[in-house]
């Protein structure tokens, strides 16, 4: 796989309680594989991989990529 697929992180930064991350699976199935609960403040960093092709993050969050900063928000409050 492409080298530059593996280099790329995403840093997400929880802005309020239990933003979820969740990794799909790469491949002909897109299946969610993980999912991890961040709280307010809380900063996970996450690469794409092997297994891990698209990155869904439910809740109010600031994510930093190398193309550049987006904030997801929150349908709830
Ligand atoms: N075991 C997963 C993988 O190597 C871990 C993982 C990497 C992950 N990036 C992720 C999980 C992003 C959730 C979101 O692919």
């Amino acid at each position: 796989m492409d080298e530059k697929t593996f280099k790329d992180y995403l840093v997400i930064k929880a802005m309020e309680d239990s933003v979820n991350v969740i990794g799909l699976t790469r491949g002909s199935d897109t299946k969610f594989h993980h999912s991890e609960k961040l709280d307010a403040g809380e900063v996970m960093i996450a690469q794409f991989t092997e297994h891990t092709s698209a990155i869904k993050i439910r809740g109010n969050a600031k994510i930093y990529t190398p193309y550049g900063e987006i904030e997801s928000e929150s349908k709830r409050g």
